[in-house]
């Protein structure tokens, strides 16, 4: 219990494994539709069994980053209710499927993803896109900022890697209004993974450089992913900053529902996720940082990454089912 409250205590440990199943279960679900180009179906398989698993664990959740509004979703909307109402309080970050057009095309990097943390832990970013800026652990607060130039912080991080421009790797989506950012960091000499979707992915590949190959992430994604991805990089070190952008009236609407005021305020990492949390990604398509779902006659393996960011411990779980369907 909570010393200050009657309230059971969020006890990361214990969640940790239910966290795995949740996610595995969304990835599971969504095995067979892997290639089968249908975006919507692969989707809703996963959105449907991660609320499912979510619903057998002990906790009193509140889905903060979901499906989207109640009134467009039907499942895992932003203020849902999840769990059996008998454990602590706590707040849910969730992406069934990361990549749903990764999935239907089974190209790489598709993950489910899950975060769960104490209540009021994570930003309720609305349903708009957001600046992001990140880079792996190692490096001092604030060597790059989003208010700096692409050319700057490609500079700015090499002189702290103590390297050439041109050893450098960006990650960015690959969409027209990223046209400038990807010329300005052509201009410097470093190499761009540009990515067709799955920045939460893009992101968590520069916490770990060696292996991924990425160093710095930028450019403009969904806001709710850019949660997700600080509570990756919460656990896995590294920064990320991010700033939401408003299009509109609606969009604007949005942040005021989601009670943010201050429309141009830059995020670092732990202010969009305050307190210690438990993450977890299962693979859906082959990638970098996972291997996709393996599917075997009667069989089906997945593999885990389980983070704790009060221990900086990760896990990598494999987990073979006989195949249900
Ligand atoms: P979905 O899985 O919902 O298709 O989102 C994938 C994604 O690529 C995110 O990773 C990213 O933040 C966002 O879409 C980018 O949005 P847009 O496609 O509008 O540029």
């Amino acid at each position: 219990m909570n010393s200050s409250s009657s309230q059971p205590a969020f006890n990361d440990r214990m969640l940790s494994l239910g966290l795995a199943r949740v996610s595995e279960a969304a990835a599971l679900a969504s095995a067979d539709l892997v290639g089968r180009g249908d975006e919507k179906a692969a989707d809703q398989a996963a959105v449907n069994a991660m609320r499912e698993q979510l619903n057998l664990l002990d906790i009193a959740g509140v889905v903060v980053i979901g499906e989207g509004e109640r009134d467009e979703a039907p499942m895992l909307f932003i203020g849902e209710e999840v769990g059996t109402g008998k454990g602590p309080g706590v707040d849910i970050a969730l992406d069934p499927l990361e990549g749903t057009t990764l999935t239907a095309k089974d190209m790489p990097n598709a993950l489910t993803v899950i975060a769960m943390g104490p209540r009021g832990s994570m930003l309720h970013a609305p349903d708009v896109y957001m600046d992001k800026l990140a880079i792996g652990p190692g490096f001092a607060e604030g060597v790059v900022t989003l208010d700096m130039s692409p050319v700057e912080r490609v500079a700015a991080l090499a002189q702290a890697k103590g390297c050439k421009a041109t050893d450098l790797t960006v990650c960015i989506l690959e969409r027209p209004r990223h046209e400038a950012m990807i010329s300005e960091v052509r201009n410097t000499g470093a190499a761009i993974r540009l990515i067709t979707d799955g920045d939460v992915a893009g992101v968590m590949h520069c916490a770990e450089a060696e292996i991924t190959g990425i160093d710095m992430y930028m450019g403009s994604g969904g806001a709710p992913e850019g949660v997700l991805a600080a509570a990756a990089l919460k656990c896995m070190g590294g920064q990320i900053y991010g700033r939401l952008m408003f299009r509109n009236d609606d969009e604007r609407g949005r942040a005021a529902k989601a009670g943010i005021t201050d429309l141009n305020r830059i995020y670092t990492r732990d202010e969009m996720v305050t307190e210690d949390v438990i993450f977890a990604a299962t693979g859906v398509t082959g990638g970098t940082l996972l291997p996709g779902i393996k599917r075997a006659p009667g069989w089906r393996t997945t593999e885990t990454l389980l983070m704790r960011s009060k221990t900086g411990s990760v896990r990598r779980m494999i987990y073979k089912t006989p195949d249900q369907g």
